[in-house]
């Protein structure tokens, strides 16, 4: 079984991005982090439009749901992602993030990953006010605020760009999940937390570690 957890504010919900993975070792990287304590696992997409990179696709989604039971946490960063929802959640994601500059209709994606029924978050990059995405706030179940440009790992935390966490944990209700992703560390994930944050995403700092346990549980 798949188990969801999101419910508690209390609980800081740990998503490693697979990005800054071995992808010759996919498999024992997910276990290695599922062993280590974390939460989700953070799938990056990338279409080298909405963002210079390119990354992983359906296909990959599909391998990792093949092979584990933890909750996928997709980050799309698209263009158009209403086109590919289907099948991200065909594929096997749970919870699928979308850009909010990337779409033109963001009520209409988020109605589309929530009539495949699955949990729809809604990100935002370092240049958008969180202002914008406040209309949204109670039909999604995760916002994803961007701490770094999106398109690469091993970047350097933004901390202006946390600072509009604590406007949409105002406005948050309870069980809404605040994600942070971009230069997480133990220090830069005490300060997200500290502003209101839930969830944090860390790919270099989790899998440059030598010890996977040791970095989840900083992050706690
Ligand atoms: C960047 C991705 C991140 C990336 C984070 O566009 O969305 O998930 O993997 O990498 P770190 O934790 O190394 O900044
Ligand atoms: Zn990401």
């Amino acid at each position: 079984m798949i188990c969801v957890k999101i419910t508690s504010m209390d609980k800081i919900i740990i998503s490693p991005s697979i990005l800054s993975a071995d992808f010759m070792n996919l498999e024992q990287e997910i276990n290695s982090v599922k062993n280590a304590g974390a939460d989700w696992i953070h799938i990056d997409v990338m279409d080298g439009h909405f963002v210079p990179n390119i990354t992983v696709g359906i296909p990959v989604v599909k391998s990792i749901r093949n092979k584990t039971d933890m909750f996928l946490d997709v980050h799309l960063m698209i263009e158009n992602p209403e086109r590919y929802i289907a099948a991200f959640a065909e594929a096997g994601a749970d919870l699928i993030t979308f850009h909010y500059e990337a779409a033109s209709e963001p009520q209409r994606v988020i109605s589309i990953i929530k009539n495949c029924g699955k949990k729809a978050g809604i990100s935002i990059k370092p240049g958008t006010e969180g202002s914008k995405i406040i209309p949204y706030l109670n039909d999604v179940d995760l916002i994803l605020v961007m701490t770094v440009e999106p398109g690469f790992g091993g970047q350097e935390f933004m901390h202006d760009c946390a600072m509009k966490i604590p406007l949409i944990k105002e406005k948050a209700s309870q069980n809404l999940v605040i994600q942070v992703d971009g230069g997480i560390n133990n220090l830069t994930g005490k300060i997200c937390k500290s502003l209101g944050a839930n969830s944090l995403v860390a790919g270099s700092y989790i899998y440059g570690s030598d010890d996977y346990k040791k970095a989840v549980e900083s992050l706690l």
